[in-house]
């Protein structure tokens, strides 16, 4: 078993936990083997950023935590998590931090039907100092490959299900790319493995519209805000991976990505392997956005 003080080394400033309600360092947290997150992935996530000590776009995670609960009929109540994400951010004294919310349907004896009466959900949020490992790419636009999407048909869920997606990111990182793009049977690129997923055709911004294949992306609904404040024009439509050589712009959008403008798709540069006029408008409506969030009080 790893000590807990090998845990707290793995981070530069060890992560503030809170185990349902109860705060103490994240090495501290102990868990069941019998939580149903652990043996089945019976649990949902988020992931929320930090700016100047507050939690970016609050309510709209908070309402995506509130649906995937209904969704898995996970009993959890949403005021006492609400609570505990402001308290443990506070308390962390990280400034510019994530936190990492985790719903697990709780302990009980093996089966694979839900366990009658319900178990208590175990919650467990951890708040980390926040490491920005995009700068580099941000600048000089990412490199992404295209890998068939082996996930299942729900993944609209946020649930911790994520073993095609390790797969799809694992591949990505092997060629020394970024992110992999998510090919369906005919195609179609859904989302990255991590984020989602946009193009830009003639100035138009596309991006795959809502659906069970791919997560409502609480980025991507900012986009489409920012769109609309820039008077760019925005599509839902996907994008074929045999239109990616028409394509003028590719950028890819997550809670701890932001945008991240891609330049080329398996070796292939996307328009002139640049990143394109949109891509920087949007990255730095983007920018002023998080200014104003900071300032706000
Ligand atoms: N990932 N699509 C997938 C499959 C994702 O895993 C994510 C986020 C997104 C973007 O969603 P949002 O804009 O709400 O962060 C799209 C998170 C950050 C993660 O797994 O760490």
């Amino acid at each position: 078993m790893i000590h807990p003080s090998e845990i707290a080394k793995m981070f530069e400033q060890e992560p503030l936990a809170c185990w349902n309600g109860e705060r103490l360092p994240l090495s501290e947290v102990r868990v069941s083997v019998l939580d149903r997150g652990f043996l089945f992935g019976d649990a949902i996530y988020e992931v929320i950023r930090v700016y100047s000590g507050k939690p970016f776009l609050f309510q709209d995670h908070l309402n995506r935590i509130q649906r995937n609960l209904e969704k898995m009929s996970l009993p959890a109540d949403l005021g006492s998590i609400q609570r505990w994400i402001e308290e443990t951010i506070s308390a962390s004294g990280f400034v510019e931090a994530s936190v990492y919310i985790h719903v697990t349907r709780g302990v009980a004896p093996r089966t694979h039907r839900f366990p009658d009466p319900p178990p208590t959900p175990n919650v467990l949020i951890y708040v980390a100092a926040f490491h920005d490992s995009y700068s580099q790419f941000r600048h000089s636009g990412a490199s992404v490959v295209v890998v068939p999407d082996q996930r299942w048909k729900r993944c609209d869920i946020k649930s911790v299900n994520l073993l095609a997606n390790c797969f799809a990111s694992e591949m990505a990182h092997q060629q020394g790319c970024a992110e992999a793009l998510l090919s369906d049977d005919s195609g179609k690129l859904s989302e990255g493995s991590r984020s989602s997923l946009f193009g830009v055709k003639d100035s138009v911004v596309l991006t795959a519209p809502l659906g069970e294949n791919i997560l409502p992306g609480i980025t991507r609904r900012l986009i489409q805000q920012l769109c609309e404040e820039c008077q760019l024009e925005m599509r839902e439509e996907t994008i074929h991976q045999s239109q990616l050589d028409e394509i003028d712009e590719l950028f890819l959008t997550a809670t701890t990505m932001e945008i991240l403008p891609v330049t080329r798709v398996d070796d292939q540069p996307i328009g002139d392997g640049q990143i394109g006029p949109v891509s920087r408008q949007l990255v730095d409506a983007y920018q002023k956005h998080i200014e104003r969030f900071r300032n706000e009080t």
